[in-house]
């Protein structure tokens, strides 16, 4: 059994919610609620509320994250914000290829790779998100799609740059939709997910990484499906918005 040896988190994206002065709140509700946490836990916020949210964790176990960074250092790229940026407001977090990106704002696996090298040069914790569609999965495809991103997103990543990587295993057909994947599910791909890893870096480092599953993971099904032995965490969009409920999920992690 690796599952103790690895760094159980769960983390929470926020996507577009709450202003600064909603952050500020949320930020201390939580972190007063999870101050006994077993796991590591992270609050991924929008952009304008990192500084905010980084001041009210201060000297909580809470760590906050943000959930999109640029590739490059500076320059004309209107919208986007870079790694140093982040840090210097406070973020030592950040998603990236998650698949509202992916599908929204026409992330690729390429850019998703590049945003990743250049947050862990830069000294950023990448969360990284991959999964696959419904239609992938109705075609008997999902173990393909995940090795294929598994490879193209971590292209040229150090083995010990990828200490500070997660994966987080969300099945696009499951986020936002109340459908949760069983925990058999979430366990099968998760472990297909860290084999490709060990293929990549060798068996100790994937029996060292932290992957998480995400979608629609809540109060209710949490449990179950941490406690299977490839589920290390859990990657939380609704319910990490109701500090209470956020919570259950903190607690569900050992
Ligand atoms: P959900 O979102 O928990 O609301 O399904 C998960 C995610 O998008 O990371």
């Amino acid at each position: 059994m690796n599952k103790a040896k690895r760094a159980a988190i769960i983390a929470g994206n926020w996507k577009m919610n709450m202003t600064p002065s909603a952050a500020k709140e949320a930020v201390a509700k939580t972190a007063e609620l999870v101050k006994d946490a077993d796991c590591g836990v992270v609050l991924c916020v929008p952009f304008v509320d990192i500084a905010v949210a980084a001041e009210a964790a201060k000297g909580t176990n809470v760590k906050i994250g943000a959930q999109n960074v640029h590739f490059k250092e500076s320059g004309a790229y209107t919208g986007e914000c870079s790694a140093a940026m982040l840090l210097e407001v406070g973020a030592e977090y950040v998603i990236i290829g998650h698949s509202e990106r992916r599908q929204y704002f026409g992330e690729t696996d390429e850019t998703v790779n590049l945003r990743t090298k250049a947050a862990l040069a830069a000294g950023l914790k990448v969360i990284l998100c991959l999964g696959e569609v419904l239609e992938e999965r109705q075609a008997g495809i999902t173990a393909e799609i995940v090795s294929m991103q598994t490879k193209l997103d971590l292209a040229g990543i150090s083995a010990e740059d990828l200490k500070n990587v997660i994966i987080a295993y969300e099945p696009v057909w499951a986020i936002g939709t109340g459908l949760t994947a069983t925990p058999e599910q979430a366990e099968e791909v998760c472990a297909i997910i860290r084999s490709v890893v060990a293929g990549l870096y060798g068996q100790a480092a994937a029996d060292a990484m932290t992957i998480q599953y995400g979608g629609s993971m809540n109060d209710g099904n949490a449990k179950e499906l941490l406690s299977k032995e490839n589920v290390d965490g859990g990657l939380i969009g609704g319910a990490s918005l109701v500090p209470e409920k956020f919570a259950v999920i903190v607690s569900a992690a050992r």
